[in-house]
C-alpha cells in the first residue's frame, strides 16, 4: 500500500512538473474564474495592497475625481472580454485600443495613474501582479477613499493579449439606451437588475460631459420627470449654465448634484427628484419599465447601508468576469509583453 502511495505520489509530481514545463511554453495561461483568491499574492507580492492604497491615497487627496476615473476604468475593463486590463492597451501596429470606443474616447481618464501604480508595484515585485488585478484593487481603494464601502478583492486575473474596440462599442451601455437594453447588457454579463442599480450608484462620484446630457436638459425630459419642480428648475438652470444648447461639449457637471466628490447615496435622491443628469440614470426611476428598478432606488435612498453592501457585492461579481482566453502578466499596462 505504502509503495503504491509512493508511486502515485511520484507520478502526480511528474505530471505536475510536465504541466508546469508545458505551461512555460504555452503562449498564454488559461483563465479560470476559480483561480481568483484573496491570498493569490500573499507569498509573491505581499505588499501589493499597501502600495496600491498609498498611491491611491495620494492621488485622491490631490484630486478626488481620480477615484471616479479608476472606478469607471475597472467597469469598462470588465465589460469588454472580462476584467483583463484590455482597456489599458494603447494602439500598436497590430492592435486598436478600446480607448477609441464611442463611450471611452475623449472620456476615460486615469491611465497615467494606473501607470504610476504599476511602476511602484513592478519595482517591488517584478512581473507578478497583473494590470487587471491592480485596477480591481485600485477601484476598491478609490471607493473607500471617497467615503464608500470596503470589500476584499479576489485576485489572480491575467492581462489580455488582445483588445476589442468592437466589443467595447457593443457591450458598454450608453446614456441614450432605454432601461430594457441597459438591463439586458448587465444580464449578459451575469449581473442582475439589483447589481445594475447598485453599480450605477457609483455615479454618486464623478462628472459627465455636456454632450452626454444635452438632449435631456433641452429636450424637456428633465422637468417632465420632476417630482419637485423648484429644486429641479434650479438644477436644470445650473446644468444649462454648464452646457449650452450649442458648443461646450466637453464642459462637465457632477453626476450627483448634491455631492459629486463623496461616495454616498445622494445620487439616488436626485433620481427620486427626477433630476438625474444622464437619461440612463433617470430611466431607473421614471421610465415605464422602472417598476423593475424604482423600488431598489427607493431602498438605496432610504438605507445607505443596503446600497453599500449591494455595491460591494456587485463590484466583486463584476470583478469575477474573467477572460476565458487567459493571458499574461504585463510588464507595462499599455502594451502586451514582447
Ligand atoms: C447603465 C450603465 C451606465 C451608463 C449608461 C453609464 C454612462 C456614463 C457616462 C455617459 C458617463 C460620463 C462620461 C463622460 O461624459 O465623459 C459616466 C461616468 C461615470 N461612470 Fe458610468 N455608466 C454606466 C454604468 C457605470 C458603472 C457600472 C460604473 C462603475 C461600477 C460607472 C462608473 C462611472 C463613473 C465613476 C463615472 C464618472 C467618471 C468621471 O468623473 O470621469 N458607470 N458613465
Amino acid at each position: 500500500m505504502a509503495r503504491f502511495d509512493l508511486l502515485t505520489c511520484c507520478l502526480q509530481a511528474l505530471l505536475a512538473l510536465a504541466l508546469i514545463a508545458a505551461g512555460t511554453f504555452l503562449p498564454s495561461q488559461a483563465q479560470d474564474p476559480s483561480r481568483l483568491s484573496l491570498s493569490y499574492y500573499s507569498k509573491t507580492c505581499p505588499t501589493v495592497q499597501d502600495i496600491v492604497r498609498s498611491e491611491m491615497d495620494c492621488a485622491v487627496k490631490a484630486n478626488p475625481r481620480n477615484a471616479a476615473f479608476i472606478i469607471r476604468l475597472h467597469f469598462h475593463d470588465c465589460f469588454v472580454q472580462g476584467c483583463d486590463g484590455s482597456v489599458l492597451l494603447d494602439d500598436t501596429a497590430i492592435l486598436i485600443g478600446e480607448k477609441h470606443a464611442d463611450q471611452s474616447a475623449n472620456s476615460l481618464q486615469g491611465f497615467e495613474l494606473v501607470d504610476k501604480i504599476k511602476e511602484k508595484v513592478e519595482a517591488e515585485c517584478p512581473g507578478v501582479v497583473s494590470c487587471a488585478d491592480l485596477l480591481a484593487i485600485a477601484a476598491r481603494d478609490a471607493t473607500l477613499l471617497v467615503g464608500g464601502p470596503y470589500w476584499d478583492v479576489p485576485v489572480g486575473r491575467l492581462d489580455s493579449k488582445t483588445a476589442s474596440v468592437d466589443l467595447a462599442n457593443s457591450d458598454i451601455p450608453t446614456p441614450q439606451q432605454n432601461l430594457a437594453t441597459l438591463i439586458a447588457k448587465f444580464l449578459e454579463k451575469g449581473l442582475s437588475v439589483t447589481d445594475m442599480v447598485a453599480l450605477v450608484g457609483s455615479h454618486t462620484v464623478g462628472m459627465s460631459r455636456c454632450v452626454n446630457f444635452r438632449d435631456r436638459i433641452y429636450g424637456g425630459d428633465f422637468l417632465l420627470t420632476s417630482k419637485n419642480e423648484p429644486a429641479s428648475q434650479l438644477h436644470l438652470a445650473k446644468l444649462k449654465e454648464v452646457c449650452p444648447a450649442d458648443g461646450g461639449d466637453d464642459n462637465v457637471a457632477g453626476l450627483d448634484y448634491y455631492s459629486p466628490s463623496v461616495f454616498d447615496n445622494a445620487f439616488f435622491e436626485s433620481l427620486l427628484q427626477g433630476s438625474g443628469v444622464l437619461n440612463s440614470d433617470q430611466e431607473m426611476y421614471s421610465s415605464f419599465l422602472s417598476f423593475q428598478t424604482s423600488h431598489i432606488v427607493d431602498k438605496y435612498w432610504a438605507d445607505p447601508e443596503a446600497f453599500f453592501k449591494d455595491f460591494a457585492d456587485g463590484m466583486v461579481k463584476m470583478g469575477n468576469i474573467t477572460n476565458p482566453e487567459g493571458g499574461e502578466v504585463r510588464k507595462n499596462c499599455r502594451f502586451i509583453n514582447t
